[in-house]
């Protein structure tokens, strides 16, 4: 047997209904895989910052980088001054473990409804490489003469040759792998000619190593365009933290809504763990209430199987999903969270 060292940080909101009903897909899955999975629950997130104006300890973030991965459910709050916990504990956790890839799939699965006219699943499915640890997220600049009518705010967007390089290998070796092999890099480099130049040449550079793919480049407004009419434009996008940020939610809503859209923040050479969270936020106004869709931390957590290198317990994951949104469509009913994680559990175990 193989024990996994899990760390899990449910947070806010709608997170820790969500995040039990994604363990509990793992306990299912672990056995017929030989996995035993040692979870510890870090209580971080709205509640301990108000109780102790903490964020992220330095104790707390030493002892989450001795576990193999991390599996979060939601930060964020109305109650905590917006970025508080945004920057202090999520940026925090992205930036210090180095998770340079922010992996986003767009697919639409079978039976799944998308406000698209016209389009089958066929149509989406698009694996988007966000970069996770610069651009505009860096936290560079600043303010200067605040509150009077002359007040400047800055925030600059750090594009570093190491940055673009690792996220760009990273997005060809995947596209490499993938049937159309196809990379569409997204940007804006008509406006943000400095960062968007260097983008634009990293691309072409590693593209040199990788002539069985094809390349594409589309500026980010036109990219959400063709998201909408032309999803079958894109196979794997690379972008950065910001416009991936965005194209994300977009693509979560045509591919179904961003209660199915998972994620996983990737650090490819394993020397820090990675952590895996639906894309969706806290949904404070739906908290406790037992109605979110736990689908989309269930589709991270076969990311997060695929991570430790089980990808075919991430297929079975995707697979008993897969069957429980085909069945939604046939026979809807009202299910709360619990229930559609205890049947898609219970799918995953049927297949054995
Ligand atoms: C996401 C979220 C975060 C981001 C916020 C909560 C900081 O929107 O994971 O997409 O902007 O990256
Ligand atoms: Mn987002």
């Amino acid at each position: 047997a193989r024990t996994v060292k899990l760390a899990v940080i449910a947070g806010d909101g709608i997170g820790p209904e969500v995040v039990a009903e994604g363990l509990n897909v793992l306990s299912a899955v672990a056995p017929a895989h030989g996995l035993h999975i040692d979870t510890t629950e870090y209580e971080l997130g709205a509640k301990r910052w108000h109780a102790t104006g903490e964020t992220l300890p330095d104790s707390v973030e030493a002892e989450l980088r001795g576990h193999d991965a991390i599996l979060l459910g939601a930060i964020g709050d109305p109650t905590v001054p917006s970025g508080v916990l945004e920057r202090g504990l999520l940026l925090r956790l992205r930036f210090a473990f180095s998770h340079y890839i922010n992996l986003r799939p767009v697919r639409l699965y079978p039976g799944v409804t998308t406000p698209l006219a016209a389009v089958a699943p066929e149509d989406i499915d698009m694996l988007v490489v966000r970069e996770g640890t610069e651009g505009p997220y860096a936290g560079m600049g600043g303010v200067l003469r605040k509150g009077t009518p002359g007040e400047i705010a800055t925030q600059d967007s750090v594009n570093t040759r190491f940055g673009v390089e690792r996220v760009v290998r990273f997005a060809f070796a995947k596209a490499a792998e993938r049937p159309r092999r196809k990379l569409t890099l997204v940007h804006k480099d008509n406006v943000l000619t400095f960062a968007g130049e260097l983008w634009q040449r990293v691309v072409r550079e590693v593209g040199a190593e990788y002539p069985g793919v094809e390349v594409d480049y589309l500026h980010v407004d036109a990219a959400t365009m063709f998201f909408v009419s032309q999803p079958r434009r894109f196979d794997v996008v690379v972008t950065d933290n910001l416009f991936g940020d965005i194209i994300t939610d977009l693509g979560a809503a045509v591919a179904g809504g961003i209660g199915l859209a998972a994620s996983g923040n990737i650090n490819p050479e394993r020397d820090f763990p990675s952590m895996f969270e639906p894309v969706h936020g806290s949904a404070p106004d739906i908290a406790g209430q037992g109605t979110a869709d736990p689908t989309a931390t269930i589709l991270s957590v076969a990311l997060l199987l695929d991570h430790l290198g089980l990808p075919e317990a991430a297929a079975q994951v995707e697979r008993a999903v897969a069957a429980d949104l085909e069945e939604r469509a046939k026979s809807p009913r009202e299910r709360s969270t619990a229930r559609i994680g205890a049947e898609i559990a219970e799918r995953v175990t049927g297949q054995g």
